[in-house]
């Protein structure tokens, strides 16, 4: 399958027509944008490990009953994938407390959660993603009905249990992490965008090292040698 016109500019990838009007190309770029793009970065190499890490934690989704909007990935930077309408809600899953959530509430950095906290953003850069209740995402018709708003939570809270369990057994603590999701040709709602460390935070058991995006966000040091790494534990044995 071909590229033909840019259908959308992202901060980290862009979206191509191809010949198939039920098809895109999505092309993992190497750019790094952080808080809205306020900061800005590129490390070489990092848009492939994000192809290759949500290639394969979307394959592990799927066969594990998630539908995703992901056709097949042709090379190292671009994947075929189903073309849908986005659903403009970011949905949050948090397991652990830190990031904005540390901030808003003075919940402890760091406290383990009582349970899986889903939270839905506004999917709106200019307004820098604000977080909105059930009653905003009808109020602006995100959705058309309420039932949708409760399949995205169970769906989040889905995909929280599979890559939790999976990343324990690798090491890993799945603090939080954002999903998107999109409406396809049939009507059905699936999982959209990507699922890297990008958009997870994932801190390591044993050390409490940060192996995701705060390495760029908080000026930690190396973040393609982070996602390096994450990408050496997924993969394991294999
Ligand atoms: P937060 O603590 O900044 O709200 O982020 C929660 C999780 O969601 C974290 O894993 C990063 C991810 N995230 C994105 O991927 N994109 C975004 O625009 C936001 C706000 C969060
Ligand atoms: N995804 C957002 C951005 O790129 C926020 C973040 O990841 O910090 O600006």
């Amino acid at each position: 399958m071909e590229k033909r016109e840019l259908l959308y500019e992202g901060k980290a990838k862009n979206l191509w027509f191809t010949d198939d009007e039920n098809m895109l190309i999505a092309e993992y770029k190497d750019d790094l944008t952080a808080f809205n793009a306020e900061k800005k970065g590129s490390e070489q190499g990092t848009g492939a490990l994000i192809c290759k890490i949500s290639t394969e934690l979307f394959a592990l989704l799927e066969s594990n009953g998630v539908k995703t909007h992901l056709i097949e990935t042709l090379d190292d930077t671009n994947q075929l994938v189903k073309k849908v309408d986005i659903i403009a809600i970011e949905v949050v899953v948090r397991n652990t407390a830190t990031g904005s959530l540390t901030k808003r509430l003075g919940v402890e950095d760091g406290k383990v959660l009582p349970f899986p906290l889903v939270e839905f953003y506004l999917k709106d850069d200019d307004l820098d993603d604000p977080i909105i209740c059930e009653d905003h995402c009808m109020l602006l018709e995100l959705v058309d009905d309420h039932d949708k708003l409760d399949f995205l939570r169970q769906k989040g809270l889905q995909i929280n249990r599979l890559l939790k369990e999976f990343f324990e057994q690798r090491g890993l603590n799945l603090i939080d992490f954002k999903v998107e999701f999109g409406i396809d040709s049939e009507g059905e709602i699936i999982l959209s965008d990507e699922i890297s460390p990008d958009s997870c935070r994932f801190w390591d058991i044993d050390s409490g090292e940060k192996l995701d995006k705060d390495h760029f966000r908080q000026n930690l040091g190396n973040v393609k040698v982070a996602y390096e790494e994450i990408l050496k534990r997924i993969l394991g044995d294999k």
